[in-house]
């Protein structure tokens, strides 16, 4: 009975396949803006060009530094590219913890921590003497002229760095280097990480023509054909293109699938009004959602006896993991304890059911996304039917048992003509960086 009385407040979070479809077709309009040489400064999807023409033809090779950040864990790493067995060998890496001070410091603090980190790690490979080079995953909105001129648009997830936004982010970090003296890199190429995604499978799997992420952020790249990007000069072959699908909603187009839940998590956030689309699936943001509701249900009498917790009033400590980890009954209760709660069993069941409902959801709404854009792709081609592969990354994606499985299922649903194989990238970022920085340095070797 009491699971009755709750089905009322999840209800706008089940959108029906009319609805998903709506939303589809509506992405592929913003998209359309996005790309537009004259519409995408008004443009809440940013279809950002990313000057990457080509997937790798097996004939790259040397050693590369990456680095990564914008995840959950900033990393620093060496990567071999090796031509004769066509195979990319990540040699070592390195987490490197990034302050809070530092994520809403300056950008000055931030990009000496880098400096800093990197430096510790080409001591501890013996690798100080080299001037390598480096590709860079910043998996923030940046405005690319080149490959290696990136200049970040806006911070989004957790970062607030002044100083930063509206810069090239190639100058910055070398700036910082600088600063020190003490080791210099080569040339650098910028990427996002839903690029190395995409170029990491790439090299294992040619059709690999789509980056997913779905982790703390949530984004999506894909090869669209030059003569539709209109703000590169240009007409033959393809280039891919950075989307940003987090932005969609920013100019209030999803007014009407936002819960009052949703409302409350933008406006409390850093940067409200920012990234409407990405606040409704992402990992930063999934958890608070579910507290959100859970205090609102105990306020209605329907849970915990309409007791909350210290815990359960503060946000965002009920985190994005307990998500996943609740679809076991035996961590639900470890989790509700843990968090100051009194529960009996319908409790946890009527937890379990808001934790799937909101998970549920963000899959749904990520497969809206991703039917768009292979929808796109295979119209693009004049094709009945499209075969391709989606490179995937992202905790989110990765740790939730039943995330995956959700997602297939509803784009098999929305993209009937689309054949779409899965492929969890590994070490994305850090491969496909040094994939794309390697493809970069073959295309000025060939036209030298
Ligand atoms: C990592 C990639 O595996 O996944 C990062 O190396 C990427 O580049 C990240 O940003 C996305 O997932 P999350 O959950 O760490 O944000
Ligand atoms: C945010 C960033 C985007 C990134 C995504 C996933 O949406 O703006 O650049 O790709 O997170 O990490």
């Amino acid at each position: 009975d009491t699971l009755r009385k709750v089905q009322p407040y999840l209800e706008p979070f089940q959108l029906s396949q009319a609805k998903l479809l709506e939303v589809s077709a509506r992405l592929n309009k913003d998209m359309v803006l996005g790309l537009g040489k004259t519409t995408h400064h008004r443009a809440a999807v940013k279809m950002l060009p990313t000057f990457v023409r080509a997937t790798p033809d097996g004939t790259e090779k040397g050693d590369f530094l990456a680095l990564d950040l914008g995840g959950t864990n900033f990393r620093v790493l060496h990567v071999r590219v090796v031509e004769e067995e066509q195979k990319v060998l990540k040699m070592d890496s390195q987490i490197c913890a990034i302050p809070k001070e530092i994520m809403l410091g300056t950008g000055e603090q931030l990009f000496d921590h880098i400096a800093a980190c990197l430096g510790d790690f080409l001591v501890s490979q013996n690798l100080k003497g080299q001037t390598l080079p480096l590709g860079f995953t910043f998996s923030f909105p940046c405005e690319q002229k080149e490959i290696d001129k990136s200049i970040l648009i806006r911070w989004t997830k957790g970062f607030n760095c002044s100083g930063v936004e509206g810069k090239d982010v190639v100058k910055l970090l070398k700036e910082a280097i600088h600063r020190r003296g003490d080791y210099d890199i080569g040339s650098v190429a910028m990427v996002n990480d839903t690029v190395g995604t995409m170029m990491s499978c790439g090299y294992k799997d040619q059709s690999c023509e789509i980056g997913m992420i779905i982790g703390t952020g949530t984004n999506a790249c894909y090869m669209e054909e030059m003569r539709n990007v209109k703000r590169v000069e240009g007409e033959d072959g393809r280039m891919c293109i950075n989307t940003e699908w987090g932005g969609f909603g920013d100019d209030g187009s999803l007014k009407d699938i936002q819960t009052e839940f949703d409302v409350v998590v933008d406006k409390t956030s850093i940067n409200p009004g920012v990234h409407i689309f990405e606040k409704m699936i992402s990992g930063m943001y999934l958890g608070e959602i579910v507290r959100l509701l859970l205090v609102r249900l105990a306020k209605d009498k329907l849970l915990f006896k309409g007791r909350t917790s210290e815990a359960l009033r503060t946000p965002y400590t009920f985190e994005t993991k307990f998500i996943s980890e609740i679809e076991d009954l035996v961590n639900t209760l470890r989790i509700l304890t843990d968090l100051g709660l009194e529960w009996e069993s319908v409790d946890c069941a009527i937890v379990r059911l808001v934790c799937d409902t909101i998970s549920s959801r963000s899959a749904d709404l990520c497969a809206a996304a991703l039917a768009t854009i292979t929808n796109r792709i295979r119209t693009n081609r004049g094709l009945s039917h499209l075969k391709t592969t989606v490179g995937v990354d992202g905790t989110v994606y990765r740790k939730h048992p039943k995330f995956s499985e959700k997602l297939r299922a509803t784009v098999r649903r929305l993209a009937p003509e689309c054949d779409i194989t899965f492929l969890v990238s590994e070490d994305g970022s850090g491969k496909g960086a040094a994939m794309v920085t390697a493809v970069a340095l073959r295309l000025a070797r060939q036209s030298r």
